[in-house]
């Protein structure tokens, strides 16, 4: 595995690939990798057919509010290091952030309307930031595929969003949702909990699946799904909930009546820790 820490040097690297023919797959991360991670890298080998794939590792000051946790998100390069070589990794991309922001940097990208949806409300920089970074790690490792998780399907449908209107020549595809044993969606964020949080957060994805047990039994509304997902996480004396909510995948807008693609998804807080999760159905 090649380590490359200069955007140039990472795009001469890419642009001498591609001169060979290569098909070049990407997977952005902010690190202390998890199977969802890894998940994505082997997507790309596999049912992409990549023959190289790139990760990047970058903890993006831009996508973290001011009273957010940029300065003690977990990282481990050493760790992260050798999990991205047993995942596959060809080329690990890991710029400073004076690197990807020099002083004289102006320009943000942003993706309106969609980014203060869902997490916009509480975060409303958030997709800001996202949409800013992804655009310039594109723009540098110019992938043919690039992969994200399902876990963040907001993101994920923003991006997409994004890619279409300004024309970006690569392919975005999405990961199914990487689970601990217990159904807790695999996060960074995770080693914020306690145990008491922890056992709680399990709520998340017992609600997901309470609802799409209604709407195989035939329920259509999404308030009286929203409800029963409440009531659940509601039964956990920690869980702050930030929001539940039953929306088109497309424009991310609320929906009056449950049809196909529909993204249901939520936000809660266990402490300081906020964690996300979702299904599309
Ligand atoms: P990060 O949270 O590190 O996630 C990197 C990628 O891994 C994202 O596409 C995310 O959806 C995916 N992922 C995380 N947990 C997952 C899980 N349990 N199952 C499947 N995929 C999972 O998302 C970001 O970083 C950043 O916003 C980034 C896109 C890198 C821009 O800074």
């Amino acid at each position: 595995m090649i380590l490359i820490k200069e955007p140039n040097a990472m795009h001469d690297y890419v642009n001498a690939s591609k001169r060979t023919g290569k098909r070049i797959g990407f997977v952005p991360t902010m690190g202390f990798l998890h199977a969802g991670h890894t998940s994505l890298a082997s997507l790309c080998r596999t049912r992409e057919s990549c023959d190289e794939v790139i990760m990047s590792i970058f903890v993006n000051p831009l996508q973290f509010g001011p009273q957010e946790d940029y300065e003690k998100y977990p990282r481990d390069m050493d760790r992260d290091t050798s999990i991205a070589e047993k995942a596959g990794v060809d080329v690990l991309f890991v710029p400073d952030a004076s690197a990807m922001y020099p002083a004289a940097a102006r320009t943000k990208v942003e993706v309106e309307e969609m980014s203060q949806a869902l997490c916009g409300v509480s975060r409303p920089t958030h997709f800001r930031g996202v949409t800013t970074v992804v655009a310039k790690l594109l723009n540098i490792v110019n992938p043919d595929v690039a992969a994200f998780g399902q876990k963040d399907a907001q993101q994920f449908f923003i991006l997409q969003r994004m890619v279409a209107d300004l024309n970006m020549p690569v392919q975005l595809v999405m990961a199914p949702i990487v689970r601990e044993a217990d159904g807790l969606a695999m996060s960074s964020r995770n080693v914020y909990l306690n145990e008491e949080e922890r056992k709680q957060a399990l709520s998340l994805s017992r609600a997901l699946v309470m609802a799409h047990q209604m709407i195989e039994k035939g329920e259509t509304k999404p308030a009286v799904i929203i409800q029963r997902m409440t009531a659940i996480i509601r039964q956990q004396p920690l869980a702050k909930i930030d929001y539940v909510a039953i929306v088109e995948t497309e424009n991310l807008q609320p929906i009056q009546t449950i049809q196909s693609p529909a993204l249901i998804a939520l936000a809660v807080l266990f402490g300081k820790t906020r964690l996300i999760d979702n299904i599309i159905i």
